[in-house]
């Protein structure tokens, strides 16, 4: 009796096991497709935004920053908006990262010539600070940190720490694939020394002028030798008058 169910059951069994692996496989076989009936309906969907949120986002922080990176920081919030995340200046891909109502930057009631009240004028370039050719006009560290420190941001000058400032200088230098100082940047002394293209160059040691040689008789020496030519200058004319003298003897 057991051994006569047995054998049909464990057949059947086999049969389904075989069936569920075989709808298993075609299962994950099939390609997948969005269910049209959990999709939202068209109308209600947010719109999609055309700008990439992240490249407006704060770089990541990281544990134990080093000078450039609390630069990279400081750039973000104070320097990105104008110069780009990328320090390539104000171009036309960096503005169309923004909302589009916010990308004419030099609209007149924005920062054009008649920018809103309390706003201010944007000049039409605003030039890379990272990348090829970039900060040419500065040979080094202390020339761009006195530069910066005095101009930037834009809007409003020196309006930073000291320690900001260097900051922003160490993260340059970096961006610039300069080795960054340690100790960290904190004098002019410091940055004078750190080319930015290069090693500085130190000033050429002005060339002593030669003076202009002394007259002959104010050389060492040159009183005796001076006398000494006018002495022979004597004999010699003494010994010309007498020549002189004798030929005129002999001839009368
Ligand atoms: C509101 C826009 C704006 C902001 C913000 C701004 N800048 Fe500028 N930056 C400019 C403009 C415009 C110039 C060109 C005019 C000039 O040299 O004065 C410039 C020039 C520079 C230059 C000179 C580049 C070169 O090669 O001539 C450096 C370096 C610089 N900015 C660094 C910074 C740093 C660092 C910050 C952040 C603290 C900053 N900027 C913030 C607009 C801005």
């Amino acid at each position: 009796m057991t051994a006569r169910q047995s054998g049909p059951g464990r057949r059947w069994g086999l049969v389904l096991a075989a069936l569920g692996a075989g709808l298993l496989c075609g299962a994950l076989a099939l390609p997948v497709r969005p269910s049209t009936a959990a999709a939202a309906p068209a109308a209600t969907r947010t719109p999609v935004m055309l700008q990439t949120p992240d490249r407006l986002k704060a770089p990541p922080t990281v544990e134990h920053p080093s000078q450039a990176d609390t630069g990279a920081q400081v750039f973000w919030l104070n320097c990105q908006p104008c110069h780009g995340d990328q320090g390539q200046g104000l171009t036309d891909e960096w503005r169309a990262q923004y909302p589009p109502e916010d990308q004419n930057c030099w609209e007149s009631r924005c920062h054009g010539d008649r920018p809103y009240d309390d706003g201010f004028t944007l000049p039409h370039v605003v030039p890379a600070v990272i990348g090829p050719g970039s900060l040419s006009r500065f040979a080094s560290a202390a020339d761009l940190h006195t530069f910066i420190s005095a101009a930037m941001p834009f809007q409003a000058p020196g309006s930073l720490s000291a320690d900001e400032y260097w900051a922003l200088t160490a993260f340059l230098l970096r961006a610039h694939a300069v080795a960054t100082p340690n100790p960290p940047l904190a004098s002019a002394e410091q940055a004078a020394l750190i080319g930015l293209h290069g090693p500085v160059t130190p000033p050429a040691p002005t060339p002593t002028p030669t003076p202009p040689a002394p007259p002959l008789w104010q050389r060492p020496g040159g009183p005796w030798l001076w006398l000494a030519g006018l002495g022979a200058a004597l004999v010699a004319a003494a010994a010309l008058l007498r020549w002189a003298r004798g030929r005129a003897h002999g001839s009368a």
